[in-house]
């Protein structure tokens, strides 16, 4: 290979790579004016972006009213559903707005309800419960601290 062809691979590769960075891992992301970061979304992956929250707002209001009842079994299935994503229920234009680090922190969400699913099906009670979800929950304050969901006008 000459001189020429490994400087084009390696420009080529350059621009693959700036792309990714910006269509993959930065999302679709503005500066807002209350200093957090503005996803941009069409209205309907808002929808379902919201519509997710507020699943998790339910599922927590839930599991906390039934640890208060000694209700085990809706505590683990509520957490159980709320822990599972069903990739196919999420628009791939949705996936491909969220940042990465949003991404993740999304993901780690779902993670810790699934889990918290499983140390109540091994016998965890009430006290594990309430710190599984003050864990849990700083998910969520750190995610609205840093995002938030703004309709995308295509500009
Ligand atoms: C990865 C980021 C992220 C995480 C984690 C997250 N949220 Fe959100 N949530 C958002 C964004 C972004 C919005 C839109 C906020 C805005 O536009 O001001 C939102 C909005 C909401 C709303 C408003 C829904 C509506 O219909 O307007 C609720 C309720 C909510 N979240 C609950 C939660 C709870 C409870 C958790 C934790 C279990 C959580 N969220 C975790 C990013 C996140």
């Amino acid at each position: 290979m000459n001189k020429l062809s490994v400087a084009i691979i390696a420009i080529l590769l350059a621009i693959i790579a700036a792309m990714g960075w910006f269509f993959f891992l930065r999302g679709s992301v503005t500066p807002a004016d209350d200093g957090r970061t503005a996803i941009l979304l069409k209205p309907s992956d808002r929808n379902v972006l919201l519509t997710e929250m507020r699943g998790f707002l339910e599922a927590i209001q839930a599991i906390i009213a039934a640890t208060e009842e000694g209700d085990m079994k809706t505590v683990r299935e509520t957490a159980k559903k709320v822990g599972t994503v069903n990739m196919a229920e999420i628009p791939p234009s949705l996936m491909r707005a969220l940042p990465a680090e949003f991404r993740s922190m999304g993901f780690d969400t779902h993670a810790q309800f699934r889990k918290l699913a499983e140390d109540v099906a091994a016998g965890k009670g009430r006290d594990h419960i309430y710190k599984a979800l003050a864990e849990v929950m700083n998910n969520c304050v750190t995610c609205h601290a840093g995002y938030r969901a703004d309709p995308d006008t295509g500009q």
